[in-house]
This record gives C-alpha cells, structure tokens and sequence, in this order.
C-alpha cells in the first residue's frame, strides 16, 4: 500500500489529456499496490500565488522567529511540503504551455523548493531533502518532442527533470501524450502514451 499524490496543472478539466494520462498512470499504481491512498490535487483549484515579499521575508526567517502574518505566508509552502514528502509516489500531470509548464505547476514548485526544508547547500554542493519517491510525468503536448526539429524546444521535461533531481526526486519516469494538434497523430497519441505505461 502507497501514497499517491496526483497533482493536476491543466486548466481543461475532463477535456485534458494530462489528467487522463495521469488517472491511468494511477490506475495501474492502485493496480500493483492494491488499497494504495489517491491524494489527487487540482494546482488551479488551490489559487498559489505568485511568491511575494511576504513569502520571500517568511522563507528566510528561522522558524522559532516568524509572527503569525510569516506563518499565514508560508501556510500554503508549509502544507504542500508535507503533502509531497508524505507521498510515496508522486504523479505530475504536466500540459504544455508556450514551451514550458503551466503556471499553476511553476507557483507549485516555487512554494515548494525552500532552502532548508527541500534542498540545502553542503560542502559537496546542493542536497535534494525530499527524499526517495518515485515521480512520474504525465506530459501532453500539441507538437512532437520526444525527438525531432522541435526536441530543442521542450522546456517541460528537462526542466522538472532537473528541479525535482535537485530536490531529491531522482527517479523520474515520463510518460508523453504528443502531436495532440498534428492531424495525424492527435487522434492515437493518448491511447499510445497510456499503451507505453509500464511500471516495472
Ligand atoms: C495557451 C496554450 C499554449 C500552448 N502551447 C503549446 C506549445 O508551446 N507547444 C505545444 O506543443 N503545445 C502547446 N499547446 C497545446 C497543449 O500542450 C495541448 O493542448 C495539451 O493537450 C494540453 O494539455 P491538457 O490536454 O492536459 O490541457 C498549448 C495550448 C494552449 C491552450
């Protein structure tokens, strides 16, 4: 038995290709690790705000100092790192927008990434201290990525690739649903990305 955490960053609701993606990812994981616990959340539904002052004063202030205005600050930050850390496995249904992910999933990880609390700096270099955990990406996409001309272009799976590994999540499986707007392949791109998903 798993933790699940689901996190959605797709405005589009039963209509996005993500979100199905990401479900049947999590079928099969409630399939392997029967009576595994599904957290699904909507990044949109939760209103992150961009980081602000407020934030910024609050994440660099030692926790024994902070005032309750600090504290009302990071409340938000505060939840969605127990939220992922208690998480087993966490699956990241990813949209592409303008080349890179939505900014409900940007706000996500800026509330996330704090110095001392999921990373630390040490005489070796950077420390990810989420801990171990699977992560997969549910990547939808209205163009090809995964390889040709516009391979350059993808500033999605690189990215979380390389923020998540630098937070400690390492173990990075991807998932892509692609060319959702390419005639020939729109109409076969999610039952083939949902055809690929193999969790050994
Ligand atoms: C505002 C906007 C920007 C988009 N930008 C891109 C893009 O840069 N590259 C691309 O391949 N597809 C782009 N798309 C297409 C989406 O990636 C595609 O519709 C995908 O299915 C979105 O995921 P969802 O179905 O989970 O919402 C864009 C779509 C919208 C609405």
């Amino acid at each position: 038995m798993k933790t699940i955490l689901h996190l959605i960053s797709s405005p589009r609701q039963e209509a996005s290709v993500s979100i199905k993606l990401g479900r049947a990812i999590v079928e099969r994981l409630q399939q392997q690790f029967p009576g595994s616990r599904v957290n699904e959340v909507n990044l949109l539904d939760e209103n992150i705000p961009h980081l602000g002052a407020p934030h910024l004063q609050s994440f660099f202030t030692p926790e024994t100092e902070l005032n309750s205005q600090d504290r009302e600050a990071i409340a938000y930050s505060d939840r969605a790192i127990s939220q992922l850390k208690n998480a087993d496995i966490v699956v990241l249904g990813a949209p592409m927008y303008n080349f890179t992910i939505h900014s409900s999933l940007k706000a996500w990880i800026d509330h996330i990434a704090r110095a001392g609390k999921t990373f630390r700096y040490t005489d070796h270099g950077p420390e990810g201290l989420v801990g171990d955990k699977k992560v997969y990406l549910a990547v939808a996409s209205g163009g090809v990525y995964s390889g040709g001309p516009y391979e350059p272009y993808d500033f999605v799976v690189p990215y979380l690739k390389n923020i998540l590994g630098f937070l400690g999540m390492t173990d990075v499986t991807v998932y892509r649903a692609e060319g959702l707007n390419i005639p020939v392949l729109q109409d076969h791109a999610l039952d083939e990305a949902i055809a690929n998903i193999n969790l050994e």
